[in-house]
């Protein structure tokens, strides 16, 4: 059984969290196959952040609604924790879902009438947790997403980022072990992008949760532990020319009126500029090109050892 509990058995940072075999998602589309997804076999380690990215239509959002279990693939077995989620029943995945994974989609998805607080409340809610824990929890939690002076506007009442920091917040609510992210920055401008991608990055190492971030944004493969490509559906570790570009964090030194904020804003996350790998190349400065290591902190998971049982919050 997969569980939320802190207080319960563990698992290592490290240990395989997500695992797809040979998965594949065709689509008949006008007596024709489009592969939406080829063949993906991969792993992702617990305590990590793993970027996903490819060129439109290559394969990312269907591979993560896969891995999520929202879809099922064509061919191929995935499993979350070593329980085969290409064999649950929907009861099986509503419950994964609902306790294990957080969801953050592009359009954030915040519902307009509640307040920030009522959003990230609003999983407690359903989970049936009390009132007083609900308030400390969602309190924790938008302070941890720098919005402690924002709880109570409504979506419309805030920034891009701002709303962008409220759906983070709302997957985090739950406790859950992995967080899959489809493009959550697509929408924000480079600097509020950048700062969205430092967030996640210390979210991983403080929580020791799981993330699987689709994006087309090349900064985050500096950022991530890993980054996994898509190219017409088929997955590689390399990352070709095309999507090499120019990042963000190599706009920093270039002149124009945001430069000065990206490097601000990657100085703050402990990131370096080209400028900084630059002069490293010339004076080695190891603590400016290195993110720091994550903490041995566990991912909260336990396996109860009931097969492909469906996971439980409690
Ligand atoms: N329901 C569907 N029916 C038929 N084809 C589909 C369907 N959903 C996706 N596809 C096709 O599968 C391929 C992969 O789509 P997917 O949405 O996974 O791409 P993506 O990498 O997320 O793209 P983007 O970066 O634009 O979001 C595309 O060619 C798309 O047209
Ligand atoms: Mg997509």
């Amino acid at each position: 059984m997969i569980a939320t509990d802190p207080g319960r058995s563990r698992v290592k940072p490290g240990d395989p969290i997500v695992v797809c075999e040979g998965v594949s998602r065709v689509y008949h589309v006008g007596g024709e196959d489009v592969y939406a997804v080829r063949d993906v076999s991969c792993q992702v380690a617990a305590g990590k952040l793993v970027a996903l990215r490819g060129r439109s239509g290559s394969g990312k959002t269907t591979l993560l609604n896969i891995i999520s279990g929202l879809d099922k693939p064509s061919k191929g077995r995935t499993s979350i924790l070593g329980h085969e989620t290409t064999r649950m029943n929907d009861r099986a995945l509503t419950d994964l879902r609902r306790h294990f994974i957080g969801f953050i989609f592009q359009s954030f998805a915040l519902l307009p009438v509640l307040s920030a607080f009522e959003n990230v409340e609003l999983p407690l809610r359903i989970a049936g947790l009390g009132a007083r824990d609900r308030t400390r929890r969602t309190t924790e939690l938008l302070e941890l997403v720098g919005l402690g002076r924002r709880m109570h506007h409504r979506p419309f009442e805030l920034s891009g980022g701002e709303q962008e920091r409220v759906a983070i917040a709302r997957s985090l609510a739950n406790q859950p072990g992995l967080i899959v992210a489809d493009e959550p920055t697509g929408e924000l401008d480079s600097v509020t992008g950048l700062q969205i991608m430092m967030l996640f990055r210390r979210i991983v190492q403080e929580q020791g949760v799981t993330i699987i971030m689709a994006t087309h944004d090349p900064t985050i493969s500096e950022i991530a532990d890993e980054t996994l490509i898509m190219s017409d559906g088929r997955m590689s570790h390399d990352i070709p020319e095309e999507l090499q570009g120019t990042g963000i964090l190599d706009a920093a030194h270039l002149p124009g009126t945001l430069h000065g904020e990206i490097a601000l804003a990657a100085d703050a996350g402990g990131l370096s500029t080209r400028a900084d790998r630059n002069s490293a190349r010339d004076a080695p400065r190891p603590e400016d090109v290195q993110l720091p290591p994550l903490p041995p902190r566990p991912v909260r998971v336990q396996d109860e050892g009931e097969g492909d049982s469906p996971p439980s919050g409690s």
